[in-house]
């Protein structure tokens, strides 16, 4: 059953030093998140009925994708994510504060479980690794839905595999991209490598993701999907500078922040 103390509820949201996820808990109570995707399940191809279907959400942190799939009738929802942060595949170097302000924001998936009691959710959080799934642990899966963690991971076509392991359906990857290395290379899967000061590793161009997403066994259903990822009431837009506006990193923080995160959705399924 949600919750009905509105104030209560009203508390603890604001209580919360920072969410991911911009989440309609109740009539009124909005979470401030970092990302608003309260748009995009509508423009994204996630079937809109999984009626009987088992569904995976990976790295759900707040838990958007994975209350979605519920609301859409998924008869179970498993959710995995890594709440510490020392198992997290980020590059050694990432800025310490980066990686506290992430923790920070993840807290002890203490936003996942206030989601969850205000939603009367019953969407299974578990604690593992993406490259820890296993079909003989958390058996198989119709739909899953990979969201915005490829970037983050050092062998993100291991990551894949392992997810071709206990996908029986379709899998949504939904991914950050490159723009400019998609504009200028529109079919050559070309991945900037980072790893160097920032806690991600790769931005693909569109075809580099869908080339991960091949080479961990999937294939495609249908075209990409191209979109930009509103930020949320969470995240203060950049300034922006003179200064900044010379910098190739900095012009692309102040668009991420003011226009949005360019990502790429690739629906498949494993061959
Ligand atoms: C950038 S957030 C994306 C949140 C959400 N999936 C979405 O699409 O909105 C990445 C999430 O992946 C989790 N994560 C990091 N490494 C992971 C791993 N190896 N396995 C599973 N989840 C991981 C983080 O804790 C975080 O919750």
């Amino acid at each position: 059953m949600p919750v009905t103390d509105e104030t209560d509820l009203r508390q603890r949201v604001a209580a919360q030093r920072q969410w991911y996820h911009t989440l309609d808990l109740a009539p009124g109570v909005v979470t401030p998140g970092w990302f608003d995707l309260r748009e995009l399940p509508a423009r994204l191809p996630i079937p809109s009925d999984l009626s009987g279907q088992r569904c995976l959400d990976i790295g759900t942190f707040d838990g958007f994708w994975a209350y979605e799939l519920e609301r859409r009738g998924a008869s179970e929802v498993v959710a995995i994510d890594l709440l510490d942060r020392h198992a997290w595949d980020w590059p050694v170097n990432s800025p310490p504060a980066v990686v506290q302000a992430f923790a920070e924001r993840k807290g002890e998936g203490v936003g996942f479980d206030i989601a969850s009691e205000a939603l009367g959710s019953s969407v299974k959080r578990r604690e593992m690794s993406v490259y820890d799934l296993d079909p003989a642990d958390v058996g198989r899966f119709d739909f899953v839905y990979f969201g915005s963690l490829l970037l983050h991971l050092q062998n993100p076509v291991k990551a894949l595999e392992a997810v071709r392991s206990v996908c029986r359906g379709q899998m949504l990857s939904v991914d950050a991209v490159d723009v400019g290395l998609t504009l200028l290379h529109p079919r050559r899967p070309l991945a900037q490598l980072d790893g160097l000061g920032h806690p991600w590793w790769w931005k693909p161009n569109v075809a580099a993701h869908i080339r991960m997403v091949r080479s961990g066994g999937f294939e495609m259903v249908g075209s990409p999907t191209r979109f930009l990822m509103p930020a949320g009431p969470g995240q203060t837009r950049e300034r922006i500078t003179v200064a900044k506006l010379r910098s190739r990193f900095a012009r692309n923080a102040i668009f991420r922040s003011w226009k949005g995160d360019p990502h790429c959705a690739v629906l498949a399924r494993p061959v």
